[in-house]
């Protein structure tokens, strides 16, 4: 009896030293969501709204977990040659800009104040667009076009300069070792149950909303 449990034992402990050493899967570490509950109450943006969009950000949160899991076993599986392993690597990129997108896009909402004249900001707008007011007609303006996806001002660490992008989707578009300083989400989700079709009404409520001492905090130093 005693001999049938030990060989038991040492059977299941080689089977778990197995699967420990072979299975070759690198722990993947999670990102967690962040908390935005804070921007409820926001003027020109509905609880019922923020609510939602939270829940939205954090399926991407979920998502992106979730294929970082599934590639690193198909890696460790030796399935990296495979058209599913492809694919899945191609939709990677869509899934995090969507989690990091908005992680920028509330973060840089909940502020009080305008932009203060002496900023170092604001002098770098005017240096890249003749104004602050010529950089948000532009900024506004590359929101209300048509499509879904977002804007973002960019500063180009390497040059200095600071250029408003639009992004198709979460993941075409993006300059590559661009810092984003703001962020703004012009999917259809982030306003249409406040707005309905009116976008340019959800563009003025999220510009009167910018958090800029956030925006600032961005710039490269
Ligand atoms: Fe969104």
């Amino acid at each position: 009896m005693r001999r049938r449990m030990i060989l038991a034992a040492t059977v299941m402990m080689s089977v778990f030293i197995l699967f420990a050493c072979g299975s070759g899967v690198t722990e993947v570490k999670s990102y967690a969501a962040v908390d935005f509950g804070k921007l409820k109450g926001m003027p020109g943006f509905s609880d019922q709204l923020l609510e939602m969009h939270f829940a939205l950000y954090k399926g991407y949160v979920k998502n992106t977990n979730l294929l970082a899991e599934q590639l690193a076993k198909m890696a460790a599986q030796g399935q990296s040659g495979t058209p599913a392993f492809a694919e899945l690597k191609r939709r990677f990129g869509w899934e995090w800009n969507g989690m990091r997108l908005h992680e920028l896009y509330f973060g840089n909402l909940g502020g009080k104040e305008p932009l203060q004249k002496e900023s170092k900001l604001r002098q770098k707008l005017a240096e890249n667009f003749g104004s602050y007011e010529a950089w948000a007609a532009d900024f506004q303006a590359t929101g209300a076009m048509r499509g879904i996806g977002w804007v973002v001002l960019y500063e180009d660490p390497k040059s200095g300069r600071l250029l408003n992008v639009w992004i198709n989707e979460h993941d075409v578009g993006h300059l590559a070792g661009g810092n984003p300083l703001l962020v703004m989400d012009v999917f259809e989700h982030a306003y249409l149950p406040d707005y309905g079709l009116k976008r340019g009404d959800y563009i003025r409520a999220f510009m009167d909303n910018v958090d800029w001492a956030a925006v600032e905090k961005r710039l490269s130093k």
